[in-house]
């Protein structure tokens, strides 16, 4: 039988969190809430829904290819970052079908079998799957109190080493590096490495400290910055995120981006979203009181620590003699998804209002309380 090559057969596939749907169909109940995957649980503006029908109503557009360059998305992103003061320009823009595209992209673009990237764990594992999926050896090295080690990553760091990975905000932890180690760790890394900025959760942050990581962009740094419509905008499905970087590094990542890689339908959505900012503040008000709510109940419950966080999720360390496994299952039967992530933590999406206090519910059940 044909086989896959060697360093392919290595990597373990992505677990997606639940989808609601088949964990009704198993357990055999209803209105189960997930909070495993952080997405959005208020969705879109409804303007956003309207542009979609609009454009579904046109059998002969929904018939065409969508726009390869995406140019009506760039031009809205462009007068996005202008109202921020940043000049960008198409040319500095690539659009991925999702964020996770993008990563792939640039795995593709510039490593060979043999060279290594450098990323934390626990982090975004799709890192390491890209990587391991082009022959490429992932160097992982263990956050620091909870956050990346950047010293640490720093020695790790050799002359294969072609990407180096930055979650920031990291997923599972939703914890950031501040702005003063962050400069550090750019000016100490050494030519002709790629810096992959994953902000992924950017619309969330409030803390200060956070790191501006546009500046090093426009300094002219090998540096690679993604954002996603998946969260804070509520897109997920329609699968759209978008790369910045210096024009020479598009240009070169454009060169294995498939023609028409992100679909009409997300450019579209993701268009109006970003126009939408009353819609955006609401999301992020909903999910600061939801953060608040969860923050109040968990302090309550004993034994337990959790991670005050800069996203839309909470990572939650239970208590010494119980398992990430026996808890998701718990949770699972009383109707509520989480996601595992480590032998005893688990991650937990801020949800609406009733979301977040069925989650509160089904766990201090679990603790015993
Ligand atoms: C840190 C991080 N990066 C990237 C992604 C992928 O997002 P997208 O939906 O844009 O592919 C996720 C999704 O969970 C994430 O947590």
């Amino acid at each position: 039988m044909v086989k896959a090559l060697p360093y392919v057969q290595k990597i373990q596939p992505y677990i997606p969190g639940k989808p609601i749907k088949e964990v009704e169909r198993e357990l055999g109940i209803k209105e189960c809430v997930k909070l495993a995957s952080n997405e959005n649980p208020i969705g879109p503006s409804l303007k956003v829904i309207k542009a979609i029908k609009d454009f579904l109503s046109i059998p002969s557009e929904v018939a065409r290819y969508p726009e390869g360059s995406g140019y009506y998305l760039k031009n809205a992103l462009c007068e996005m970052f202008a109202k921020k003061g940043i000049d960008l320009t198409h040319d500095e823009i690539i659009l991925g079908n999702g964020s996770n595209e993008l990563i792939d992209i640039a795995v593709r673009t510039y490593v060979a079998p043999g060279d290594e990237a450098v990323m934390a764990n626990p982090s975004f594992i799709v890192y390491a799957m890209s990587i391991t999926s082009q022959g490429g050896i992932a160097k992982e090295v263990p956050l620091k109190e909870w956050r990346h080690d950047l010293e640490g990553m720093l020695n790790e760091i050799t002359d294969k080493t072609r990407i180096v990975f930055i979650a920031n905000p990291n997923n599972p932890t939703g914890t950031i590096n501040y702005k003063d180690e962050f400069d550090k760790f750019i000016r100490t890394l050494p030519e002709g490495i790629l810096i992959i900025v994953d902000e992924a959760y950017y619309e969330y942050v409030t803390d200060k400290e956070y790191p501006d990581s546009l500046k090093y962009f426009k300094e002219g740094k090998d540096i690679l910055i993604l954002r996603t419509f998946s969260k804070a905008y509520g897109l997920a499905s329609l699968r759209i995120g978008y790369g910045i970087a210096k024009k020479e590094i598009i240009s070169e990542m454009n060169r294995i981006r498939e023609p028409f890689n992100t679909n009409t339908i997300a450019q579209i959505a993701a268009e109006v979203a970003l126009k939408d900012e009353k819609h955006l503040k609401k999301v992020l008000e909903t999910n600061e009181r939801g953060k608040k709510y969860l923050y109040k109940e968990l302090e309550k419950i004993p034994n337990i620590k959790f991670l005050p966080t800069q996203t839309n999720f909470i990572y939650i360390v239970l208590p010494e003699n119980t398992t990430s496994k026996e808890a998701f299952d718990f949770l699972l039967k009383e109707g509520v998804i989480v996601r595992p992530v480590g032998p005893r933590h688990i991650r937990v999406t801020i949800g609406l209002p009733k979301e977040n206090r069925e989650f509160i519910k089904a766990f201090k059940k679990y603790l015993g309380g």
